[in-house]
This record gives structure tokens, sequence and C-alpha cells, in this order.
């Protein structure tokens, strides 16, 4: 069904007639351009040194929503503390999301620890995209990354870089709802471009461009290996490209409480079958304790706006106070942490940050 879609969406994307990117000799003389262009220019990127499936795996996880400078020291710290998939598919989920922690988007941690497992309950790793999207956590891009790189696996890459390297290569001036849909549309486009002799190489090489050169904002066209190519880049319109619509920001205001005891903060496990965040520790919000504890909300203590996909989040955090001896029933996800071990506990980085900036207020 998405693969007939995919045809009949690419048929309709709005390509120019006369493109320098329409005859086999031109394509020919791009790719090898942007590959020479790659060989001298790539950046030296752990995961590149020595590469082995599991560091491809493993930094494209990373990779997915995340900078390649934010992912680097990630990325070391994993390799040292699970080398392999063997060692990550033995670790338990509470340390596998304490390495993780500060990156966001922890499903991306919680898959990648059950994708060991499954790797290594295998006799043979398959190495077609198709069989790697069945994997925990795995979609188009991530499958044809690895495959691409790891096995040579005839199929392109799409993601975000992609996407406005080809937009401008073609001029493209649809407007596309979303990044997604961007992507999948112009993944057959991307197929057609790829370097089939060199898929993994040209696959990081189109992406190398998109994140070093072919910036959205003041792109880099006279150092671009594929200028010549490019109907955005002649015209000087590269900013045009791509046209993504705007996203609908949904406003919303989170109130959490802030209970102190002694050497103590209250804090909620947020439960394993959540769809974010899933096994983090947060502070927690009035709705998430039973109707039987009465909490008294006092002064509000913390303001912070924050955004998260298309949400805007205004988040007001009050002092509050519960009766003495309260007890927590043991599903309810609330406990007390000790500040000093709040090191070892796991939480996203927006409320370790705001855990700090409250015990410093209470200085
Ligand atoms: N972004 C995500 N994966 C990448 C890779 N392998 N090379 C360059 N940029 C990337």
């Amino acid at each position: 069904m998405r693969k007939t879609r995919d045809k009949a969406t690419a048929n309709k994307l709005k390509l120019p007639k006369k493109h320098p990117l329409s005859t086999e000799n031109a394509l020919g003389k791009y790719r090898s351009g942007l590959l020479d262009w790659y060989g001298r220019n790539r950046r030296k990127l752990p995961w590149r040194k020595s590469p082995t499936l599991y560091k491809t795996v493993v930094s494209e996880f990373m990779l997915q929503q995340t900078r390649v400078a934010t992912a680097l020291p990630y990325f070391e710290r994993w390799l040292n503390e699970f080398p392999d998939f063997d060692s990550l598919a033995q670790a338990s989920e509470e340390r596998v999301l304490k390495a993780w922690e500060g990156l966001g988007y922890y499903s991306r941690a919680r898959n990648l620890r059950k994708l060991a497992q499954s790797i290594v309950t295998l006799k043979e790793v398959p190495q077609d995209p198709k069989s790697w999207q069945s994997f925990p956590g795995v979609g188009p891009y991530v499958a044809a990354a690895v495959t691409s790189i790891s096995y040579g696996a005839k199929v392109a890459v799409v993601d975000g870089n992609v996407v406005r390297v080809l937009t401008r290569l073609f001029a493209i001036d649809d407007e596309f709802r979303d990044g997604a849909t961007a992507q999948r549309k112009l993944r057959p486009l991307a197929q057609k471009l790829l370097d089939s002799s060199r898929p993994g190489d040209y696959n990081q090489a189109v992406m190398e461009l998109g994140a070093t050169v072919c910036h959205r904002k003041s792109p880099l066209c006279p150092t671009c290996p594929v200028l010549k190519h490019c109907k955005a880049g002649q015209r000087d319109e590269t900013e045009k490209f791509p046209r993504i619509s705007g996203k609908k920001i949904q406003k919303i205001t989170i109130e959490r409480l802030w209970v102190r005891k002694k050497d103590s903060i209250l804090l909620r496990e947020i439960p394993i079958d959540s769809k974010r965040l899933a096994g983090l520790l947060e502070l927690p919000r009035p709705e998430d304790f039973p109707t039987a504890i009465k909490t008294t909300k006092k002064k509000l203590v913390l303001t912070r706006q924050r955004s998260i996909g298309n949400q805007s989040i205004k988040e007001c955090i009050r002092m509050a106070e519960l009766q003495k001896n309260t007890k927590f029933p043991q599903d309810c996800g609330l406990r007390y942490v000790k500040i000093e071990k709040l090191n070892e506990a796991t939480l996203s980085a927006p409320h370790r940050k705001w855990l700090k900036e409250l015990l410093e207020q209470e200085r």
C-alpha cells in the first residue's frame, strides 16, 4: 500500500522539465562529484573509524533526532559501557536509560536494547532494509542507513538533511505538510539519484553535505561540490527550499508539585507503558496523586516554557505540602528520592535542570 502510494506521490512531485540531472551522464558526474568531495571532506567521526554493524546501529539510532555534535560524547560513553550487542542485550533497562539521559526521545534507547536482544538470538543478521524494519524502533531511515552502510544495500536514505539537498537540487516547490511527509514523498527521487555501486558512502555523503554545506540558512554554495547540478543554487534561491507548512502549535500548561521532606524530593516514576519517557523520574503533577492523598498547594516556585514537537508547554511548579506520614500505595509511582541519590536517578534533561534550580533557590 505504502509502496504504491510512494510511486503515485512521486509522480506528482513537480520536477522541473529541463533539469541539470536529467541525463545519465550528468547523474554520473553528480554522483562522482559528491563522492569525491565526501572522500576529501568527511568528518572523522568515531563510528566511521573501523566501522562495525554495532557502531553503525548505535550511531544511527542516536542521530535520528539528534545532531552529530550532541551525540558524540554519548556515543563514546555508550561504547565504553556497552561495547557490543551482547553487553547491551544483557544490560538492565535502567542502566540503558541512564546512559541515554539527556539525549531525549528515550524510546530510542529502549528499542536499541530490544533490538540488541533480538540480534543476539539470530543465527544470521538480515542484510535487507525490509527485514530491518521489523526490528523495534527501526523505520525506513534507520533501515536504509544501517543496511546501506553495513551491507551495501542499494537503498537511499532520506532524512531532514537529504530533504533539504534534494528540494534544492531540483527546486521542488511543492509544499509538504511536515518533514515526515517530505521524506516519504522524496524517497523515490532519492532512490533514483543513489550511486548503487557505493550506496553507503553515497548516503553518508548526501547527509554530510546537508549537515556541513547545504545549511538551512546561509548555505555555503560556493564550496558545494554539486552546485552546477543545483537548480536552487544556480538561481541563488536556496533558502526558499524546502517548503514545509508551518506546524500548528498547541499551547498547554502543565502544573507540577515540589514536595520536600528533609533531605528528599518527591518524584514520580513514569509508568512503563507510557509512550514517552517511560521509566524516567519526574516532578509529579497533581493528577499523579491518588485521590486519597491530600496536597496543599502553596506558592509558585518556578515557571518554564519549553517546546516538544508541536506543543508549546508552560510548566508551572508549585510548592506543596502533604499531610504528615502520608503513605503512597506501591503502584502509584510516587516516592521520595534522597538529594544525594539524584545523580544516580534517571531524569530527563529539563527535569534535572529544574531540580537543580529549585534546590539552589532553597539555599
Ligand atoms: N546523519 C545521520 N547519520 C549520518 C551519517 N552516517 N553520516 C552523516 N550524517 C549523518
